[in-house]
């Protein structure tokens, strides 16, 4: 697919290679980055949020309900908040920003 750029919770950016056919989440978690996903992708945690850069955040597909429902307990949501276990990579995405919040709740 390409590559997306993660900033983890130091400020750091990381540039990673995201294969088409896996989720964010475990691109970032491959990567030996600290997100916490404890539920495995199961959209039953919200320990995968993630902040999506603006610029990229109307390319998303759109979210459904138990993911918006997850998100209202996330730690420090906003409006570009979202799971990246939701989110599947594709080419569309190549060049993808995200960033890690504070914690994972
Ligand atoms: Fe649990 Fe995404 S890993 S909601």
């Amino acid at each position: 697919m390409g590559s997306i750029f993660v900033t983890d919770r130091d400020g750091v950016e990381h540039k990673i290679e995201a294969n088409n056919g896996l989720t964010l989440m475990e691109i970032i978690r491959d990567a030996g980055l600290p997100i916490e996903a404890s539920c495995g992708g199961c959209c039953a945690c919200a320990t995968c949020h993630v902040y999506v850069d603006e610029k990229w955040f109307s390319k998303l597909k759109e979210k459904e309900s138990a993911e918006q429902d997850m998100l209202d307990v996330a730690f420090e949501p906003n409006s570009f908040s979202r799971l990246s276990c939701q989110l599947q990579v594709s080419d569309e995405l190549d060049g993808l920003v995200v960033k890690m919040p504070s914690k994972q709740a």
